[in-house]
């Protein structure tokens, strides 16, 4: 199997996903629209026709039966739906197989580049991210690396993963990112920085797994795949779902990831669809 990055709405995407890969999705990382009624370069984050809780749900079962004996879930998501995501993170995996940590999204050794917003009361620092466990008895999550910044220097130390996560970017040094690869700041409002992401992808699969992101929007997840398995000599493979709203797919997510294997020489391939059935995808 190849990578693959699908351009399709994820039900779509997910239904067709579930006829090949039951249970068989080690990590599913996912950044969906927070319903903050903001227009994003790339997508729009509101009008959910019946509701951002009937939009999210259909989408996080069919997310569910894919995952592996010892799969997790990782969700980012802001405090407009923190409430509403959690209550029914704990309907759909139980009460006891769900964690909530903070992501850290602003921190000055990141955001040289970062343009300062007015600040109406508090200034925002920080986002959610739910661990949702398929089974937490069958998961043990490995260490992560952890930067730490001492004596003018960046360090890096093995760590359990812990309920706060700093030091591993920020928005804007995912956009800084992009920058690097596509040559713009602009070219997505909302990515994630890599080095978040790929810790996710150290603490929670082996060499071989299957990692999903079926809201990935610039492409971070595939990216951050890549290079861990560059570090580690891993045969990971991603699947990236993302719709083409504003030609997202075709004009982000797929130039990204070709950059990202080129500029850093990953050995790795992809292919790319916007069909419905995968079947040819996975004939090699
Ligand atoms: C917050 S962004 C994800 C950003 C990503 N984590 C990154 O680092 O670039 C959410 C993405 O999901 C996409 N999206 C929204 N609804 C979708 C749907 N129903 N199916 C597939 N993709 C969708 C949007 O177009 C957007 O690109």
């Amino acid at each position: 199997m190849k990578n693959i990055i699908l351009e399709n709405d994820n039900i779509i995407a997910l239904t067709e996903l579930n006829k090949h890969f039951p249970q068989m999705i080690d990590l599913i990382v996912i950044d969906p629209p927070y319903n903050t009624n903001i227009e994003h370069i790339g997508y729009r984050d509101s009008n959910f026709k019946d509701g951002w809780i009937s939009f999210i749900e259909p989408r996080l079962k069919l997310g569910y039966t894919l995952l592996s004996k010892v799969g997790v879930m990782f969700i980012h998501i802001d405090e407009n739906e923190l409430i509403n995501l959690t209550n029914l993170c704990y309907e759909i995996f139980g009460i006891n197989n769900v964690n909530i940590l903070v992501w850290k999204k602003v921190n000055n050794h990141f955001d040289q580049n970062r343009i300062h917003k007015s600040v109406n009361n508090i200034k925002s620092t920080h986002e959610y991210i739910l661990l949702c466990y398929r089974n937490k008895k069958n998961t043990k999550l490995t260490e992560m690396k952890q930067p730490i910044y001492e004596n003018n220097n960046w360090i890096e130390i093995l760590t359990p993963m812990e309920s706060i996560l700093d030091n591993l970017g920020t928005t804007s040094s995912a956009k800084d990112e992009i920058n690097e690869l596509l040559g713009s700041r602009e070219a997505f409002s909302t990515p994630k920085p890599m080095r978040l992401i790929k810790e996710m992808v150290r603490v929670s699969t082996h060499k071989y797994s299957i990692i999903l992101d079926f809201f990935a929007g610039s492409g971070t997840t595939g990216h951050a795949v890549l290079d861990l398995n560059k570090e580690d000599g891993g045969k990971r493979k991603f699947i990236l779902v993302t719709n083409n709203e504003s030609d997202i797919c075709r004009k982000v997510t797929v130039p990204r990831i070709s950059k990202a294997i080129e500029i850093n020489g990953y050995n790795a391939e992809f292919k790319v669809s916007a069909e419905s059935s995968i079947d040819n995808l996975l004939l090699d």
